[in-house]
């Protein structure tokens, strides 16, 4: 059965816990020959604010979540640092599901263009049915997904709007352990006024669900 055409049918699954269902099933997707694991989600499906990263590593392929290796200490601690739980507040996922292949403890091979175009489709039903207001696009992969853009030093910390939601591309937490100054102006300094907004317009968008 092939999954991938959500565009011919819309509103394809009813719930999440069907479409985790039908991803752990794929055996068509291109990453599939690399024999490594689906990796979907940790965090809270209810959550308003979703994390988007690129593809599952080594760490994440072993424990099937995202970000769960050294990225996703660093996410975890970027988001404590603006009191936001990732359990709680937040649903993390990533722009392909797969960890793609010759990672045998080597920086992750990027994603190729036609692997993130595959599994987009995917990405949309979770967006559907989780149903943030807001998304983080963590690096060029991420961006690329949601936004058919590249160049994240020049798109980062601005707002976009992709249909009714908002999405704002942020640094990847892999370039912040690469680049561990904290001057003004380096990647970890601007992560940090990144997130501070994200937190902004978080609250803004709770005051307003709420009022
Ligand atoms: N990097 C990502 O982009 N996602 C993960 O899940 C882990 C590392």
């Amino acid at each position: 059965m092939q999954f991938g055409l959500f565009e011919d049918r819309p509103n394809y699954f009813a719930t999440l816990g069907d479409l985790v269902a039908a991803m752990m099933k794929l055996e068509d997707d291109p990453l599939f020959p690399a024999g490594t694991n689906m990796v979907i989600y940790r965090g809270n499906p209810q959550a308003k604010l979703m994390i988007i990263g690129e593809a599952p590593g080594t760490e994440e392929d072993r424990q099937g979540k995202p970000f769960v290796g050294r990225s996703g200490q660093l996410l975890d601690q970027i988001l404590a640092s603006v009191s936001l739980d990732p359990e709680r507040d937040v649903f993390i996922t990533n722009a392909v599901f797969r960890l793609p292949p010759g990672d045998d403890g080597k920086p992750l091979r990027k994603p190729t263009s036609d692997e993130i175009a595959y599994y987009k489709p995917y990405l949309m039903e979770i967006i559907r049915l989780v149903d943030p207001k807001i998304m983080l696009l963590s690096g060029n992969v991420a961006t690329e997904s949601l936004l058919g853009q590249t160049g994240i030093t020049r798109l980062r910390g601005q707002w976009f709007r992709v249909g009714e939601r908002w999405a704002m591309p942020i640094f990847h937490p892999a370039y912040l352990l690469r680049n561990p100054s904290r001057e003004p102006g380096s990647p970890k300094a601007l992560m940090w006024a990144d997130i501070k907004e994200a937190r902004r317009k978080y609250d803004e968008i709770m005051a307003g669900d709420q009022g």
